[in-house]
């Protein structure tokens, strides 16, 4: 069993900080979504890893490397630009030759791994007859921005539907699927959709409509598509919940540090207030400030004379004298500072796509 990783895509949802970056880069708890996901793939016994990669590939290939860090093998696969999940799957076709495999779109983010659910599909699988395909689905309350698959009374897919104004269910295909080698057949009869993309679930509903056994299984555990900031914010959240408190870095007497807090060495607390669960990352000042509940701080950040709570901080950014933070996502290298006391104008350099809250 191999396993398909895609971290190609745009990444629209999350501008502007992926204009600059990969959207399966940005941190849950100091670390990258994407390493959530080779981590689970690893620990569902797979070595050999595809990863599809676009015009962020020389980042991603730096980030993850050979995969040896993994206990992965990794190899490299060159998307020209984001043309669907299935198009991955097209130009994945000699390295997966005929081998089962699982895809993983690299933005999601499993509580709980897949082993459970590869384990199942590998032992139906040697059994002989088993199924062709195996999709993971959860209820979600607005179905129309996922693939949406309609059940029969048994619980056998139907029929599969992506991004429908009019959902048939509220059930939402999960980004790890499992494939058999007939999948590849299905994918090369492909045309693009009304969204000029080649889809996974045209070539899924072609299996079924060749009267192949594709599976499905309702995951009532936590997953999250983290291509939007209340998602990222969400995991981040989640994951912060079970890190194990530890200080390797500074923190002064005149500091106090209360929950689950990490200090990683290097770090420097300064006559401040931490809550956890927080991780402060490596190299950042912590000063004469509040770091509340759910936040995570990046590498070489600076936190001065300002409140923050609930966010996710990039690496490099500074926070200088600001007040009060909340539900945030502060981009690599930002500047935060206060404005005059009565502004005549706001001075403002935004990236592409951004939201602020000025007050009036
Ligand atoms: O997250 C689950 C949803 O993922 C499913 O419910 C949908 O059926 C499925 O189409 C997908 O929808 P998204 O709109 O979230 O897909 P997105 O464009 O964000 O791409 C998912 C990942 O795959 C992301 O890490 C980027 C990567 N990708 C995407 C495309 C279209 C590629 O590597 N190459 C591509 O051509």
């Amino acid at each position: 069993m191999k396993a398909l990783v895609l971290a190609g895509g745009a990444g629209s949802r999350l501008r502007p900080i992926t204009h600059t970056s990969a959207k399966q880069l940005v941190p849950v708890a100091n670390k990258p979504v994407l390493f959530y996901g080779l981590e689970a793939i690893r620990d569902a016994g797979i070595r050999e890893v595809g990863i599809v990669v676009g015009d962020t590939a020389a980042e991603i290939q730096r980030a993850v490397g050979d995969g040896e860090a993994f206990g992965l093998e990794i190899t490299y696969l060159r998307q020209d630009a984001p043309r669907g999940l299935a198009h991955a799957v097209l130009i994945a076709r000699e390295f997966l030759g005929d081998d089962d495999f699982v895809m993983y779109l690299g933005d999601n983010f499993i509580v709980g791994g897949i082993s459970e659910l590869v384990d199942h599909f590998r032992e139906e699988r040697a059994a002989g007859g088993g199924p062709r395909a195996q999709i993971m689905l959860t209820r979600v309350s607005d179905p129309r921005s996922f693939g949406v698959a309609e059940l029969d009374g048994t619980g056998r897919v139907v029929g599969l539907e992506e991004k429908p104004d009019h959902p048939k269910s509220d059930l939402a295909l999960v980004g790890v699927y499992l494939f058999s080698p007939a999948v590849h057949e299905g994918v090369a009869r492909l045309k693009p959709s009304w969204r000029n993309e080649l889809e996974i679930t045209d070539a899924i509903q072609w299996l079924i409509d060749q009267g192949h056994r594709v599976d499905s299984t309702v995951i009532s555990g936590y997953w999250k598509d983290t291509g939007n900031v209340t998602d990222m914010l969400e995991v981040n959240r989640l994951v912060l919940e079970s890190v194990e408190p530890s200080v390797e870095g500074e923190v002064d007497g005149a500091s106090e540090l209360i929950g689950r807090v990490v200090v990683e060495a290097g770090a420097r607390v300064v006559g401040s207030r931490v809550v956890g669960p927080v991780i402060v990352g490596a190299g950042t000042l912590v000063r004469d400030s509040y770091v509340g509940p759910f936040t995570s701080i990046d590498r070489d950040c600076a936190i001065v004379d300002s409140e923050i709570e609930y966010s996710i901080v990039l690496r490099g950014a500074s926070i200088d004298g600001v007040g009060r933070i909340e539900v945030s996502l502060i981009g690599r290298e930002a500047q935060v500072t206060p404005a005059p006391r009565v502004p005549k104008a706001h001075r403002l350099v935004l990236g592409d796509h951004s939201a602020v809250q000025i007050s009036k």
